[in-house]
């Protein structure tokens, strides 16, 4: 049974792909758009808050209790605790898997199609109107999206297929520098368009009064969408971290990545729309607006905006590859299928509620239920319900159940890492982390905006 699982070379390797997993659509598609929607610098600085003083913390008990059992989400619950009924926080993040990969797979499908647009050069000469025009004719019909989403979810069963191994750390490790690479060169054009500032500002000056509590919950939300946690990426990618390797550093190496990323995702954004004179609340097709407008205004644009594309299609191809392995791992491992079986009936599951999300924008776009598309309902209870919810079980369980023994010795690989700094982690799952997020989650409840 072991032997299925595949594994990673090494210690980089490891951190290479879960930087992987985390940077994606997540930050250049989702950040922009929901701190737009949001309030801009407030909701970024509850943001900044929620990822190191709850996201890192989070993602630490993961990889402690995934390498400590060596197994799925699920598996290592029942493995850690076989009494008790822990393991449904991790069948709650295998669902989670699904339902995210089923949603994402959809923009991950118009990346690829944007690759397209860029190689054909159709942005040349088009305005703000005419590239919401195309991008809205696009999603809205009822084919070509399809068609995006069932190869993006194919070609991520095809790597997963071939193991979890060298592929996707070659990937990882040199197409994400050079993504970030393009998106820095992306960033200082934006920030040298005429208006620039006032986009910077709403960026970065928080107005306060902006911030509803429901901000505040997609901030967290968003934080562990994000960073991948709260449903067992992190506890399936930490059962391959090697013994030796000390945790806590590797998890806060990520979440820097991750936010750095997501932050010139935003700086691309919101100057652009400044200098466009539009509005910040542009929805989910906000990067797919503003980008192609930026790339008109750069030198080289052209080779930019193929470039650029293609890259957030491997950046959000290293996270559905993690998406994947979650539901995979769980097959091979608890039912001893063989992984392609697990890959095969994973991705049809994936493939099946895809459609309904990819439709969610066209055909059947007045459908909706607690008055959400089937897109916005997937994407809203998995990142704010879920995720949170998942986090909050997971750091519940290792700051109570766990053992801070084990826990410290996990962050700091028996004592190789800074103890001191793990025994503060230490209390921060055992106390902070589940109050904030307990706070959160039955707020929402409270004032009744779950959905
Ligand atoms: N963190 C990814 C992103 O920001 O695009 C999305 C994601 C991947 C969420 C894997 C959860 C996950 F398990």
């Amino acid at each position: 049974m072991k032997e299925n699982r595949g594994n990673f070379s090494s210690k980089l390797g490891v951190i290479a792909v879960a930087a992987g997993s985390a940077v994606g659509l997540g930050n250049i598609w989702r950040f922009p758009y929901i701190a737009g929607e949001n309030g801009g610098g407030a909701f970024l600085i509850v943001y900044l808050i929620f990822v190191f003083l709850i996201g890192v913390p989070v993602m630490l008990s993961e990889f402690a209790i995934g390498r400590k059992a060596g197994c799925n989400a699920y598996g290592t619950f029942k493995k850690l605790s076989p009494k008790g009924a822990w393991w449904l926080v991790g069948l709650m993040g295998i669902l989670a898997a699904i339902m995210i990969f089923s949603f994402y797979g959809t923009v991950a499908g118009w990346t690829l199609e944007y690759v397209k647009k860029a190689i054909c050069d159709e942005f040349a000469g088009q305005d703000l109107g005419a590239l919401s025009q195309s991008f809205s004719d696009f999603t809205t019909s009822p084919t070509m999206p399809l068609v995006w989403m069932v190869v993006f979810v194919a070609l991520t069963a095809l790597i997963i297929l071939g193991g979890v191994e060298k592929g996707i750390e070659k990937v990882s490790k040199f197409l994400m520098p050079l993504l970030f690479v393009l998106i820095i060169a992306v960033c200082i054009r934006a920030v040298t368009l005429p208006n620039a500032s006032k986009g910077l500002e709403f960026l970065f000056k928080p107005d306060w009064s902006s911030l509803t509590f429901k901000g505040v919950l997609m901030a967290l939300g968003q934080a562990a969408f994000s960073l991948s946690i709260g449903m067992g990426t992190m506890i399936t990618y930490g059962s391959y971290i090697k013994k030796d390797t000390p945790l806590t550093a590797t998890a806060i190496e990520i979440a820097s990545c991750d936010t750095i990323v997501a932050l010139l995702g935003a700086i691309m954004v919101f100057p652009t729309l400044a200098f466009l004179g539009a509005e910040s609340t542009g929805g989910p097709g906000l990067v797919f607006v503003t980008l192609p407008a930026i790339f008109q205004a750069m030198p080289g644009g052209y080779i930019f905006a193929i470039l650029f594309f293609l890259l957030l299609s491997v950046a959000a191809l290293t996270s559905t590859i993690s998406l994947l392995e979650v539901p995979v791992s769980f097959l091979v491992d608890e039912f001893n299928m063989s992984r392609r079986k697990a890959t095969l009936l994973s991705s049809s599951v994936i493939i099946l509620l895809g459609v309904f999300c990819t439709l969610s924008f066209g055909l059947l776009s007045d459908f909706t239920i607690f008055g959400k598309t089937i897109f916005d309902l997937f994407d809203y209870t998995t990142a704010n319900i879920m995720l949170t919810f998942g986090a909050l079980f997971i750091v519940i369980y290792v700051g109570w159940f766990f053992g801070r023994k084990n826990f410290v010795d996990e962050l700091t690989a028996g004592g190789r890492g800074n103890v001191v700094l793990a025994k503060i982690i230490s209390i921060i799952v055992k106390f902070i982390a589940p109050i904030g997020i307990g706070l959160v989650a039955i707020g929402t409840f409270v004032i009744g905006g779950i959905v």
